[in-house]
């Protein structure tokens, strides 16, 4: 018996599963119990020469020769962006295809409208590769802690940002500098816009707070930072006050909610996602029984990425993934309010560039006491040749707003540059 399989988008990812498709074909055909074949990929360029053999797989820019084949079971969709990609979908699932895909635009955006699709039509949408490569967080959130009322995620999830963040802070390099050697090496792409600027990240986070909360998520409700403006001074700062900066996914419970975020955070060094260098990932998860657990490991790369795909695609070639019941993903026990990220309350690390006269730091904690902040501990530096001081603030858990209305209040005078950032206990 032989398994057909289509495949739309033979680039880095789809090159990955050909690989291991070649590679471990016996053993991946011993767990299936029947061959596995790629009968027919569909990329836009099919004549491209690349370093996979198609082996018999027919190579098209047509994407009806998989529609129109009743042979082919389920597709493997590894094609980026969100508009071509959610058509090629939602085409297959209507055909009656099973769809195993590594976008988590498609997946974060249109979750509403596609597992609808999937599960009218009777249908998998598995996406597994879609959060942190080879880390089976998707399987580990909908299986292995199931029993557990989620509390919290916090996820290093995009590699090239945690690989520029470890140059910055082991290497001293500037932004641009550690940019320029991800791209080197491959970590990240010509254009990182969509790594750098945190969207990425909060796509990714916006998966896990739904799988972990069972509740509708909008990424209108997301904050979102990048990482562009990070300054070898924010590393130093973070180094002297014993932590590293992470840029986080955050999901957390609140008393009236869920709270989500994605921002440079700083992370204190005895906490675990701080030792995760590189370009690796890794994701906390905080369940009310299993206690916090860590998954770390390769969020991104060809083989990484296609071992989560074709792990999705084995599953449902053996039947061990069924869309049907409670667990199916289209299914929403809960309807938790996402707290305006200003009415979130966390700790904080202020860093004020002032003007060295006398009287700054009494008129800063005044303002701080005025808004009710309580300050967990102050940093002054002494002036420099150009007049200029530096004063370093952290916060004990308070309002985003209320820090907001404390930068309001003392205004550009004496206070020349201002910096914040969260801090995880
Ligand atoms: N790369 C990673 O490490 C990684 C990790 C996790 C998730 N992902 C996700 O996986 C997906 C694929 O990523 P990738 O890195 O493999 O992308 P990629 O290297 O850019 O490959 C994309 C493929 O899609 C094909 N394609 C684009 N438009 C098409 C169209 N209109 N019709 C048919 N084929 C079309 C391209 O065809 P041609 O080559 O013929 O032009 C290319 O083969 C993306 O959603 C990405 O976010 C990637």
């Amino acid at each position: 018996m032989t398994y057909n399989v289509g495949l739309i988008g033979w680039g880095t990812v789809g090159g990955g599963v050909l690989d291991i498709l070649s590679q471990e074909k016996h053993r991946i055909e011993q767990r299936c119990g029947q061959e596995v074949s790629i009968k027919t990929i569909v990329t836009r360029s099919p004549s491209r020469s690349r370093s996979q053999n198609a082996g018999s797989a027919l190579v098209t820019d047509d994407i009806n020769v998989i529609l129109n084949d009743e042979s082919i079971a389920a597709v493997i969709l590894l094609v980026g962006g969100t508009d071509i990609s959610k058509e090629f979908c939602i085409q297959c699932l209507e055909a009656g295809k099973h769809v195993i895909t590594a976008n988590k635009a498609i997946i974060a955006e249109y979750w509403d409208e596609l597992f609808a699709i999937a599960q009218d039509n009777n249908v998998i949408l598995a996406f597994e590769a879609a959060v942190a490569g080879s880390i089976p967080i998707i399987d580990s959130l909908r299986d292995g802690f199931v029993a557990n009322r989620i509390d919290g995620v916090e996820g290093i999830l995009n590699g090239t940002c945690n690989y520029i963040l470890t140059m910055m802070e082991e290497c001293n390099l500037s932004y641009d500098s550690a940019l320029e050697k991800a791209k080197e090496l491959g970590y990240a792409e010509a254009d990182p816009t969509l790594d750098v600027n945190g969207m990425d990240t909060a796509h990714k986070t916006a998966i896990l707070a739904r799988l972990s909360f069972n509740t509708q998520i909008s990424m209108d409700s997301m904050n979102i930072e990048g990482i562009e403006s990070l300054s070898a001074g924010d590393i130093e700062s973070a180094k002297r006050l014993g932590a590293r900066i992470k840029l986080l996914g955050l999901a957390q419970r609140q008393e009236n909610g869920i709270s989500l975020s994605v921002e440079p955070t700083l992370v204190p060094i005895t906490h675990q996602l701080a030792s995760v260098r590189l370009n690796n990932n890794a994701i906390l998860i905080d369940g009310h029984a299993c206690g916090p657990s860590v998954l770390i490991g390769q969020g991104a790369g060809a083989l990484p990425t296609a071992s989560a795909v074709l792990s999705d695609t084995i599953d449902i070639i053996t039947g061990a993934r069924q869309q049907a019941g409670p667990r199916n993903c289209n299914v929403t026990f809960e309807s938790l309010d996402i707290i305006e990220d200003n009415l979130n309350r966390a700790p904080f690390y202020i860093r004020f560039v002032v003007q060295d006269e006398s009287g700054v730091l009494a008129k800063i904690c005044s303002s701080f006491s005025n808004h009710s902040i309580s300050i967990d501990s102050v940093n002054q530096s002494t002036g420099n040749d150009n007049g200029e001081a530096t004063i370093e603030i952290v916060t004990h858990p308070c309002l985003r707003s209320s820090l907001s209305s404390v930068i309001n209040e003392l205004g550009s005078k004496p206070i020349l540059d201002v910096v914040t950032m969260k801090y995880l206990l």
